[in-house]
């Protein structure tokens, strides 16, 4: 069935424009998952998730249940979340620690934190002269056929071969290092738990609106606005304005035509950078000496060089968007063609004073989280999209603005100036997509 649509696909996306199926088809969806999801390099976590022997994360790659695991040497093993006996997941908690070794809760088959098999009662009489010898490698659990971890990031990769990290990630790894090097100890660490989020939309649309610069001023428009009637209000009661006041009231004052001063970089694999940021470098006692710390770790040349460095997002297709100045990540997991779940993650800057976790845990919470506005403005574009899509009122999706304008250089798509709302993002996924899903 699936082998018949191949041919389509390539008709499907047109460098401006791509036909409402790419978003609404289950078969797509199915083969998505195996020609993407389920090939490339998918964040699973953190490695401070699993910080001692035995802790584990579950986690989505695709449609398969996978588990996180750190081991007793320290490794962080990526394992299917299936028991090779009778095929039951070996965890049905999100996370936990597993002590020294995995034991199905089914039959009591047990397997270290590698995925090979320990144990299975009364091994040598049940299975005398069966197929299930301790040297057969099906009865092990199976493990991600890569991983690898940048600077923390652990990623896994279901597929033998294919790119390394470094070469997946390329000028997107950007975003580790700018996350990382924030910190005056140089790493971070993760807050233990995350938001999630449920979509009932498709999982391209969340990662398009990520670098939608047209849309913040409009759909967040209501939300900026009353954030700065607040705002005006205490400036005249207090001659301040608190700086998460003004996290939201910029989608009301950063209005449409300023958003064509930002820039995006679009990469080979779908990633993207939004370049600009609202000034987050304040001269405030707490941002002062944050900066000190930096100065004393790194020298103030180097300090400059980190602080100034100008992202705002940084999309990591087919299932990240890093937000590295504010140390915050979502995650994407797929869980059907018009279902798709989202983590939120926050890290702490490793040595940084405590006000500057506070400042963007607020972002976290004032721009990121479920229970903030933006976030709900956001869902309900979602829905309207995905709903609107399944209709018979058109066929096709439009990616056309500034179109043709873009500066290519080297496999690099760079927005003209002055045209940061370009749709150069969502051309450049899908150029990536019809690029994955044409591989067999
Ligand atoms: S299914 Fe796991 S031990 Fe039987
Ligand atoms: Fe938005």
């Amino acid at each position: 069935m699936l082998q018949e649509s191949i041919p389509n696909v390539a008709r499907l996306v047109e460098p401006d424009r791509v036909h409402k199926s790419v978003y609404t088809d289950e078969q797509l969806f199915n083969m998505e998952m195996e020609r993407i999801h389920e090939r490339v390099w998918i964040y699973c976590g953190h490695e401070t998730q699993v910080k001692k022997p035995g802790d584990y994360y579950t986690v989505q790659i695709g449609r398969q249940p996978m588990i996180m695991v750190r081991g007793a040497d320290g490794t962080v093993n990526v394992l299917y979340n299936r028991c090779p006996h009778r095929g039951s997941m070996i965890c049905g908690d999100r996370s936990g620690n597993t002590g020294e070794f995995f034991r199905c809760s089914y039959h009591a088959w047990t397997f270290n934190h590698d995925g090979k098999l320990k144990n299975i009662p009364m091994m040598e009489s049940g299975y005398k002269d069966t197929r299930w010898t301790r040297d057969n490698p099906d009865t092990n659990m199976k493990k991600a056929a890569r991983v690898e971890n940048y600077r923390g990031f652990v990623f896994a990769s279901l597929a033998e071969d294919g790119p390394s990290l470094l070469e997946f990630l390329g000028p997107s790894k950007i975003a580790f290092d700018d996350i990382c090097d924030r910190a005056p100890a140089g790493e971070v660490e993760v807050v233990p738990t995350c938001f999630r989020v449920i979509q009932n939309s498709n999982w391209k649309i969340f990662l398009e609106n990520q670098l939608d610069a047209l849309h913040p001023s409009v759909t967040h428009q209501s939300t900026g606005r009353a954030a700065r009637e607040v705002e005006v209000e205490i400036e005249k009661k207090t001659g301040k304005i608190p700086l998460s006041y003004h996290m939201l009231s910029a989608f009301a004052t950063v209005t449409i035509d300023k958003w064509d001063n930002f820039q995006t970089i679009n990469y080979p694999y779908g990633h993207c950078i939004l370049t600009g940021y609202m000034g987050l470098r304040p001269q405030d006692p707490d941002t002062l000496a944050y900066e000190k710390t930096l100065t004393r770790a790194y020298g103030e040349k180097r300090k400059e060089e980190i602080l100034s460095t100008n992202i705002h997002h940084v999309l990591i297709y087919p299932g990240l968007s890093v937000q590295s100045p504010l140390q915050q990540l979502r995650a994407v997991r797929p869980l059907g063609v018009n279902k798709t779940l989202t983590e939120i993650w926050h890290f702490r800057l490793k040595g940084a004073p405590e006000p500057i976790y506070r400042r963007a845990l607020a972002y976290y919470n004032l721009v990121n989280s479920p229970a903030t506005l933006i976030n709900a403005d956001d869902l309900e574009n979602f829905w309207k999209i995905q709903t609107g899509l399944g209709s018979d009122g058109g066929d096709w999706v439009s990616f056309a603005r500034y179109y043709g304008r873009d500066i290519e250089k080297n496999g690099v798509v760079e927005t003209g100036e002055g045209m940061g709302t370009s749709e150069a993002p969502m051309r450049n996924q899908m150029k990536a997509w019809a690029q994955f899903m044409a591989k067999a």
